[in-house]
């Protein structure tokens, strides 16, 4: 079965993207915030830099169905590339360009950064395997799985992005990457502290709060430990839900010092941030009420 899911992208085209089932879904959630900021990131390094969007270069690594390139590429950023580690996604992204009128400048098979280039970026954005190890229910595709399971505790792979990014970014660059809260954002925090301090901020209106694993669900049961754990990481709601965060992060020499580098809290969306046990929740978490330290 395939779905639909479409985008008002930047450029203000409506861009349509086909999910099928046995490939992870281009979503509101992750897939479609993540091409909403790069956009704005683009728009960034553009004003920053006093450089024209066909002149910049852009590239999507895990790109599944290829959002972020696309929309990147319907805006006029003049470079796009899309690689992904399996095949059927990039089949995936090939046809959503084609359907959408677009033309990546390359897509293909790569493991993560390794693409057989050098070249530079101005923009580099990845929604990356982010479950932990635990996450998945044994019934899930070796597809889904391979586009869901970030490793032992989900960060695995964002690290090994963070490690090797920094010689594929311009001097201006950014990189844009989603981050969940079922994974271990301390450690996320911790490591981007170190590497990148002080450059480093979330995305303005990141968090958004997502529907996550149904609490009947037997597989999701090792939720339970981090709700009665009073951290606002997940939560579970009255709709038969557990809920989660998704944060977009961006890294850039290009951002002004002192960003604030701290995992925002309060979630956007489907008034969720207006729940009372949530809010009080982060109230316990949180120094100042808005943000982890
Ligand atoms: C969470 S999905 C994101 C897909 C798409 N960017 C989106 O946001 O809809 C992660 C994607 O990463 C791919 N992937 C997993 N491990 C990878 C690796 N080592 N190198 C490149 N791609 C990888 C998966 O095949 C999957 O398409």
């Amino acid at each position: 079965m395939t779905a639909e899911v479409r985008h008002l992208s930047n450029s203000g085209k409506v861009l349509r993207f086909v999910n099928e089932d046995r490939l992870y879904p281009v979503n509101q959630y992750q897939s479609l915030v993540l091409a909403t900021a790069s956009e704005l990131a683009a728009h960034g390094v553009a004003a920053r830099t006093g450089t024209p969007l066909a002149e910049l270069a852009a590239w999507e690594p895990c790109c599944g169905g290829g959002p972020t390139a696309i929309s990147l590429k319907s805006m006029g950023i003049g470079y796009v590339q899309a690689t992904d580690i399996n095949d059927d996604s990039v089949a995936a992204c090939i046809a959503n360009a084609r359907n959408n009128d677009v033309e990546l400048d390359r897509v293909e098979r790569a493991d993560l950064l390794a693409d057989g280039g050098n070249r530079q970026f101005d923009l580099i954005s990845c929604n990356p395997p982010c479950g932990a190890d635990a996450a998945g229910p044994a019934s899930m595709s070796p597809q889904i799985r391979t586009a869901v399971e970030g490793g032992e505790t989900g960060i695995e792979l964002t690290m090994r992005l963070l490690e090797q990014v920094a010689p594929r970014l311009s001097e201006h660059g950014s990189l844009i990457f989603v981050a969940v809260s079922t994974s271990d954002i301390y450690g996320l925090r911790n490591s981007l502290d170190a590497r990148f301090p002080g450059k480093w901020r979330t995305f303005p209106s990141t968090p958004v709060a997502a529907p996550y694993r149904r609490t009947d669900d037997a597989d999701a049961s090792w939720l339970v430990d981090q709700t009665v754990g009073f951290e606002p990481l997940v939560w579970r709601r009255d709709d038969g839900w557990y809920w989660r965060l998704s944060w977009i992060i961006e890294v850039s020499r290009g951002l002004p010092s002192g960003a604030y580098s701290a995992f925002t809290l309060c979630p956007y969306g489907l008034e969720v941030s207006r729940d009372p046990g949530l809010a009080e929740l982060i109230g316990r978490c949180s120094d100042d009420g808005l943000s982890l330290r």
